[in-house]
């Protein structure tokens, strides 16, 4: 069926068409007017953003197919500059960004730069905040950063962010307090080799074969489903664990991990053997700084973490894909003769305390000013009776590019504080992710939890999070379960006026 085809039958089957046109008249008639990317005050946001003098920082990334080494065998994939990870772009923060992207994949492409408060026009959503990129086009990402941290780029179209393309954006602070020697950044992935079923490939036969044709991956931790995809391969900086990065240490060294699940269908606990490792920040925002044996991490999320390496020897730092029986490794060697932990090496602090979202608090230098939400929405989070079909508020959106027409728009005003309520009605986890803020979690009591762009929602769970409205334009929500998201867990947070 042709995904023109499919829509008209969403619309008939949902009466959605009738909404669609509501929104079309809305404006027309003393109705909400639309902020759209286009809008004067996504730039002039954009100017109040941009320090005078800031530097620009010029970077070329070319999407094309590439070729990757799993598990000692050759693979074709799709990948930035020919690496999986991509290239990770590091700037400090208040500096401006120029990334020009080249399109060598056979399709269209966009990228979303993860995480960051930046210009709506700039965020990468085909018919959102652009027109896609077509086969053998290019285009000037240009945008100020603002708060430092770890967050990542990924294209926003169809299912290609569950082939290689990916990669790490750190934002560095000029006024990083330190407390650390070095630093690692550790991208997290479940792949699908090229000899297997392709990302469309899975979508389309998850949409065929409704709940019947996913696999029962199971975890406690998360509640409930732990995925709908069986993965082959796990990977931590693009190896597997039976052919794992070393990286040469020394004892008494503080290493600050970046940890990033790229993942589309996969939560990972993370822990390194004999090591305890001390959390510091979420999704890039700093935590009061809480130390545990391991920390859970849902698709798009980013925890960094400072580890003391204890002594010499060969630690594991184990990613566990979460409920898939199955791992990624990476090896800390602080002793250049020790031999590498075997691939299945299960450390007993994967079973000790695991750390999840809730468990932290913002740092006070990132806690919102505590004030009352002006508008309050509930997220309802579903899944169709039949068939693989994921809904917001009851509204099915296969596709980005089709949010602004089918979704019911969460309309807020510029300057005011929102709060969302994401209410989990099925028996899957959603790390549901919003564009363009950083969310603070509400904890108990309303005690400022940590500041997150994306966060786990557990099966039959409430999670509240408020946010400040200081960012113009039109901006998604979602589930950043890809197929999740491509089959119909799409949404919008709209700025009207
Ligand atoms: Cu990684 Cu729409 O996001
Ligand atoms: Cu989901």
């Amino acid at each position: 069926m042709s995904d023109a085809l499919s829509r008209r039958r969403f619309l008939a089957l949902t009466g959605a068409g009738a909404a669609g046109l509501a929104l079309v008249a809305c404006g027309g008639s003393g109705g909400p007017i639309r902020i759209t990317s286009a809008d004067p005050s996504v730039a002039a946001a954009e100017a109040q953003r941009r320090r005078p003098g800031a530097a620009v920082r010029d970077v070329a990334v070319t999407a094309g197919a590439g070729a990757i080494s799993l598990a000692q065998r050759m693979d074709t994939t799709w990948d930035y500059n020919q690496t999986v990870p991509g290239p990770e772009i590091r700037l400090t923060a208040g500096e401006v960004l120029r990334a020009k992207i080249t399109n060598n994949l056979p399709e269209a492409t966009t990228i979303h730069w993860h995480g960051l408060a930046l210009r709506n026009d700039m965020d990468g959503v085909p018919g959102v905040t652009q027109k896609p990129i077509p086969p053998g086009g290019s285009f000037v990402y240009e945008f100020a950063t603002a708060a430092p941290g770890t967050y990542w780029f990924h294209p926003h179209f169809g299912t290609q962010v569950d082939r290689g393309l990916y990669a790490p954006l750190i934002i560095d602070d000029p006024h990083e307090p330190g407390g650390y020697d070095r630093e690692l950044t550790v991208v997290l992935d479940d792949w699908l080799p090229a000899t297997g079923p392709s990302p469309g490939g899975t979508l389309k036969a998850l949409k065929a074969g409704g709940m019947g044709s996913m696999q029962m991956a199971r975890s406690p931790l998360l509640g409930g489903d732990a995925g709908d995809v069986t993965y082959p391969f796990f990977l931590a900086n693009g190896r597997t664990a039976t052919d794992p990065q070393v990286v040469d240490v020394t004892a008494g060294e503080r290493i600050r991990l970046r940890l990033i699940n790229v993942g589309s269908d996969t939560a990972f606990r993370v822990a390194v053997g004999g090591h305890r490792v001390t959390v510091t920040h979420t999704d890039g925002f700093a935590v009061v700084p809480t130390t545990t044996d391991a920390v859970l991490i849902g698709m798009a999320e980013r925890y960094d973490a400072i580890v003391t390496i204890a002594e010499s020897g060969a630690f594991p730092l184990v990613a566990l894909a979460e409920g898939k029986g199955n791992q990624a490794l990476v090896v800390l060697r602080s002793s250049p003769g020790a031999a590498n932990p075997p691939a299945d090496v299960h450390p007993a602090e994967l079973d000790g305390q695991v750390i999840q979202a809730p468990d932290l608090r913002a740092a006070p230098a990132v806690t919102l000013a505590s004030r009352k939400p002006d508008r309050t929405f509930p997220v309802v989070l579903q899944l169709a009776p039949q068939g693989y079909r994921w809904s917001i508020n009851g509204r099915s959106v296969d596709d980005a590019a089709d949010v602004l027409t089918l979704a019911e728009p969460l309309d807020i005003r510029r300057g005011e504080r929102i709060r969302l309520v994401f209410d989990n009605r099925t028996t899957m986890f959603h790390p549901m992710h919003i564009h363009g803020h950083t969310f603070q979690i509400v904890g108990p009591g309303g005690s400022a939890g940590p500041r997150k762009d994306t966060t786990i929602v557990k099966p039959q769970q409430q999670v509240t999070v408020d946010f400040d409205a200081d960012n113009p334009g039109q901006w998604l929500m979602h589930c950043h379960n890809l197929y999740h998201m491509e089959a119909g867990m799409h949404g919008v947070i709209s700025y009207v006026r």
